[in-house]
């Protein structure tokens, strides 16, 4: 395997079915209290140059629980965020730690981090990916539905990092996927012309209600993303008529489940009503980046 994972498209079927089937294990481990001290005595350095409730917590406890430590740095207090060059500082690192997860704005700054570093780095989400997110979204629809590949999923608003992730996944798993986002608001071109040459199966359109007719997995996520905040008014417009709102939700399967990779904007890309529902999966999925982020870890830095 890759020792890095940057996107979703740097695993094979196979290796992701591996981590589903880890994840599945360390989480009833966990559940039982049964040890399960995988990653003993190693460092994972974890760098934020964005905010974080969930990745933060989730990266921090689960190397707790593998039998390591998760040392959070704050980017802006490390010689990093006065100008040190990327590949001192990833060389720096890995003399230091077994495994650097990274959260920043551009894709190409982890790229470089991870083509000096020789110790695993994980993306933690940058502008263009948020790997680990959709490892847990999928884990969650396994643990609701039946084969997951065979499923119709749906991505409704802004094509953004988990737009882009989920059409990796899209290439990775081969399952439908349809992405209703308003124009001028599309996934990155480059990551689905990749995807589309690898065989996925994805239907772009304009029209969210085209895209939930009928499916199986919901799925959305803000508007406007950390760093897009100036344009926070102006997407709220564009993106009238992209909510998940329980009459989208009435064109799905009765069955569908819906996910959302928090933060929310309750009641602009989602409702309260369909947050709290009983189609909702979204605090289950939340709860699973910590499970999917340690079978990643112990899959990736296991010695
Ligand atoms: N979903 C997610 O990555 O949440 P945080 O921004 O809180 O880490
Ligand atoms: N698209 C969101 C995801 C947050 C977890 C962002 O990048 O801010």
């Amino acid at each position: 395997m890759n020792k890095d994972f940057l996107a979703l498209s740097d695993l094979s079927l196979e290796e992701l079915d591996g981590i589903f089937a880890l994840t599945k294990e360390l989480k009833q481990k966990q559940k039982e209290g049964v040890p399960h001290q995988i990653l003993k005595g190693q460092t994972l350095g974890m760098i934020f140059e964005k905010s974080s409730t969930r990745t933060r917590v989730s990266f921090e406890v689960g190397m707790y629980q593998l039998g390591g430590h998760g040392l959070f740095l704050h980017s802006g207090t490390t010689q990093m965020g006065r100008g040190e060059p990327i590949k001192d500082t990833a060389r720096v690192m890995a003399g230091y730690c077994d495994g650097v997860m990274i959260r920043t704005y551009s894709h190409e700054a982890i790229e470089e981090f991870a083509e000096y570093s020789y110790v695993p780095v994980i993306n933690g989400l940058t502008d263009m990916f948020h790997p680990c997110q959709i490892v847990a979204d999928i884990f969650t629809v396994i643990e609701h539905k039946e084969n997951y590949r065979d499923l119709k999923y749906c991505w409704i608003g802004d094509g953004n990092n988990m737009a882009n992730s989920w059409i990796n996944a899209a290439a990775v798993t081969g399952f439908e996927l349809r992405i209703a986002t308003p124009k001028g608001y599309e996934p990155n071109s480059d990551v689905l012309a990749k995807a589309q040459q690898a065989g996925a199966n994805i239907i772009l359109t304009n029209d969210p209600n085209a895209a939930a007719e009928g499916a199986d997995v919901l799925n959305t996520d803000v508007w406007a993303s950390m760093g897009q905040e100036d344009e926070q008014q102006q997407r709220i417009k564009a993106f009238a008529g992209f909510q998940i709102n329980t009459d989208l939700l009435k064109l799905a399967d009765p069955e569908a489940i819906v996910l959302h990779c928090l933060p929310a904007h309750r009641n602009e890309e989602i409702t309260d009503a369909v947050i709290e529902g009983p189609q909702s999966v979204i605090f289950a999925e939340a709860e699973n980046r910590l499970h999917a982020q340690k079978a990643i870890m112990a899959t990736l830095m296991e010695r």
